[in-house]
């Protein structure tokens, strides 16, 4: 069929359902929700079979969901309907959600049913929800309905409250007078419930030392205590926040300056002078504490993993994971696993830090080269068997960064997008031009570059960028990594594959030494950084600033190319 999604923004979510509905043959295309003039026109244009609003803000206009069936995504149970579904189930301490896939009419959520899935909750930051809960139920849900909608003559179910399989209700939007931390009186747990059913939109507003932020990215801390609400500790860029019992860690905070566009930043950065005074704490052996980077061992595999928020890796964190990276490849073992963060594996250098910098230029500089000596260190591992396993998402240079292992596996549901293009034409570094030919040809490697299209697992191992997919969640895969690496470091085999990929790094040094492809791509870098065209730094700014769309990019629009020719339509254009 001829799908065209309407959406706020091409998100994870988004971007997951474009994939699996391409795999499934299907053909869509995108068109950002700009205003009414700008959708019409575009399903006039696409004349779709159906429309999907994965994720959507606004109502979809009468005159578009009159003519044509519009499928919308509720991250809700049936019943449920208002803007803060998730943050509601988290506030209530719901023991089960889900999704709703509905016909857009003119109620808002209120529309009738096509179907819905449901899965148990997890105590997790609202996007972390979002990323992975939410999105493996929106893909089952979307898929029975677009399957129901191709078989023709199913029925969509009227929303009706009388229906005992309706469990939710209309909720209204939730304000930040809801929100609200009292530090005198809320323990951990409910501090830590009120910023994770914040994350990462809206945050909750608070006041630290006498100045307003909003407040994100919290963890538990299970040792330390103080005056409530005092700050008593820093570590890693996060600051530890007393309670009535306990304490909890804030990662990011973005301050509210009525006069001044502001954006998230690690908490210690975005306090500025203030967290001087402040304690830098290390991690005890406490269970519950605020750990970037943590490594395990078993059996001769090493298991680093890096949650860095959002996937953003900036220079000291660069630097901090090459620090345990050398540390765990001084192990005694033989395997070595890059776990990467449970939402994100990597999203590359850290474009909000860049943003802050006195010199956004001098800082895109040190960050790239982070992440290049990271690369590097892991290309050229002689001694052990690297493995980059993706739980969750990764982007632009960090995919590249995970192909600098030996092998790549990937969650099923994973969605990597390796270009860089789309930050103001960004060349990237991370020995990508090394990296990405030598898996997938050097053909491939443009057309992947340049078209800037997400690709899920199943398209990823098909191009040879990955080796295996598998897991439908992220506890399933992790324990069959653990598994897979512990086989391998007993493999008696290992010993030879290590000695192969040894000389084929000594065959392909000579070919081109490694600092030359560092050197060009650098080239390249420092014309995006600090040659004439601005574009990176706008792009940037855009991106930081989470500036609206004010059109929908080609490569997406498919619709509003040139090139596009209309498939013979297999469908009644007219539904209704
Ligand atoms: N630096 C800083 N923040 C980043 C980031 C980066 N490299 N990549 C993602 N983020 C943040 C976003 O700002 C967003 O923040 P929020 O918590 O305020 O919403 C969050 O991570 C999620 O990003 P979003 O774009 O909403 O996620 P997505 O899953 O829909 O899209 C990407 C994923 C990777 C396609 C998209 O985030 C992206 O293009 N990132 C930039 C990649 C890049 O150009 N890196 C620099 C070159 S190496």
């Amino acid at each position: 069929m001829r799908i065209l999604f309407l959406c706020h923004g091409f998100n994870s979510l988004t971007q997951r359902l474009y994939v699996e509905l391409m795999e499934r043959g299907h053909e869509v295309s995108v068109e950002f929700d700009i205003n009414d003039a700008v959708t019409v026109a575009a399903v006039e244009l696409y004349r779709p079979d159906l429309i999907i609003a994965p994720y959507l803000r606004r109502a979809i206009p009468e005159t578009v969901w009159r003519r044509h069936v519009c499928l919308v995504l509720h991250p809700g149970i049936p019943g449920d309907r208002g803007p803060s579904a998730l943050d509601w189930a988290i506030m209530d301490g719901a023991a089960r959600w889900g999704v709703t896939v509905l016909q857009a009419n003119g109620e808002l959520d209120g529309g009738d049913i096509w179907a819905h899935a449901e899965f148990p909750m997890r105590d997790a930051r609202k996007s972390s929800l979002y990323r992975n809960e939410v999105t493996e139920a929106a893909v089952t849900a979307m898929l029975v309905a677009v399957e129901r909608f191709a078989g023709g003559g199913f029925v969509p179910q009227p929303l009706d409250y009388r229906d005992p399989g309706v469990a939710g209700r209309a909720r209204p939007l939730m304000r930040q007078t809801g929100r609200r931390i009292d530090w005198q009186h809320d323990d951990s747990e409910t501090v830590l419930r009120k910023i994770r059913a914040a994350d990462g939109a809206p945050g909750v507003e608070d006041e630290i030392l006498g100045e307003g932020y909003l407040l994100f990215d919290a963890c538990a801390e299970d040792s330390l205590g103080g005056p409530p609400g005092a700050i008593i500790a820093r570590r890693d860029g996060a600051v530890c926040r007393a309670t009535r019992d306990g304490a909890v860690w804030i990662g990011h905070l973005r301050r509210i300056d009525l006069r001044a566009e502001t954006f998230k930043l690690p908490a210690v950065r975005a306090l500025g002078a203030a967290a001087d005074r402040v304690p830098e704490v290390s991690a005890g052996p406490g269970s519950s504490t605020y750990r970037e980077i943590r490594y395990e061992e078993e059996a001769g595999a090493g298991f680093l993993y890096f949650d860095f928020y959002n996937g953003a890796m900036d220079t000291a964190q660069c630097q901090r994971l090459l620090d345990a990276y050398r540390q765990a490849c001084a192990r005694p073992t033989r395997v070595i696993v890059l776990f990467g963060g449970r939402d994100f594996w990597s999203n590359g250098i850290h474009l909000n830090v860049i943003e802050a910098a006195e010199s956004a230029a001098d800082e895109s500089w040190r960050n790239i080269n982070a992440m290049n000596d990271l690369a590097h260190a892991v290309i050229t591992t002689p001694s052990h068997w690297t493995i980059s396993a993706l739980r969750g998402n990764a982007g632009a240079g960090g995919v590249f960064l995970a192909l600098a292992a030996d092998q790549v596996w990937a969650r099923s549901g994973v969605v990597l997008n390796p270009h860089y293009r789309s930050m103001g034409n960004l060349y990237g570094s991370e020995y990508w031009t090394y990296l990405l030919p030598r898996r997938v040809g050097a053909q491939q490697a443009e057309s992947v570059t340049g078209n800037r299209l997400p690709l899920g697992a199943a398209a990823a191992l098909r191009l040879g960028l990955i080796d295996a997919h598998f897991g439908r969640d992220e506890e399933e895969f992790r324990s069959a990594v653990r598994e897979r690496a512990l086989r391998l470091a007993a493999d008696p085999s290992l010993h030879a594959m290590l000695a192969r990929k040894q000389s084929r790094r000594v065959q392909d040094e000579a070919v081109r030494p490694l600092q030359a492809y560092r050197k060009e791509e650098l080239e390249h870098l420092r014309m995006n950084f600090y040659g004439f065209d601005p574009s990176y730094h706008v792009a940037r700014y855009h991106f930081v600033h989470r500036v609206p769309h004010s059109w929908t990019p080609l490569h997406l629009a498919r619709h509003r190319r040139l090139d596009w020719i209309a498939a013979p339509e297999s469908h009644p254009a007219d539904q209704a």
